[in-house]
């Protein structure tokens, strides 16, 4: 099991879950985080500190593709332990559907 990024952090990307996580296990892009699920201890701290509420466990259904998506990417991302200015826009985007197909110009 595992904790999962989706696509409400796509563009929102607040970053208040990277500070809380004992296991560093956070990667990021320019526009979103995933968590590499390999190394997540499923502590489910960070859930409860994404104002965007786009932390879910894997036990959810239909998460499948976004577990595949972080293990695909995080070796490739850089590491991110310390939380950084979110964009100026963050609010605007937070509630958008089909924010992964916008940014990456496919869907998962
Ligand atoms: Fe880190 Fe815990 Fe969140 Fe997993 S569930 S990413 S270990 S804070
Ligand atoms: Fe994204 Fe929420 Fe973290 S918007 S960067 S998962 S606090």
């Amino acid at each position: 099991m595992t904790y999962v990024v989706t696509d409400n952090c796509i563009r929102c990307k607040y970053m208040d879950c990277v500070e809380v996580c004992p296991v560093d296990c956070f990667f990021e892009s320019e526009t979103m985080l995933v968590i590499a699920p390999d190394a997540c201890i499923d502590c489910g701290v960070c859930e409860l500190e994404c104002p965007a509420e786009a932390i879910k466990p894997d036990s959810e259904p239909g998460l499948e593709k976004w577990v595949a998506f972080a293990a695909e990417v995080a070796p490739h991302w850089p590491n991110i332990t310390r939380k950084g200015e979110p964009p100026a826009d963050a609010a605007d985007w937070d509630g958008i559907p089909g924010k992964f197909q916008q940014v990456f110009g496919r869907s998962l």
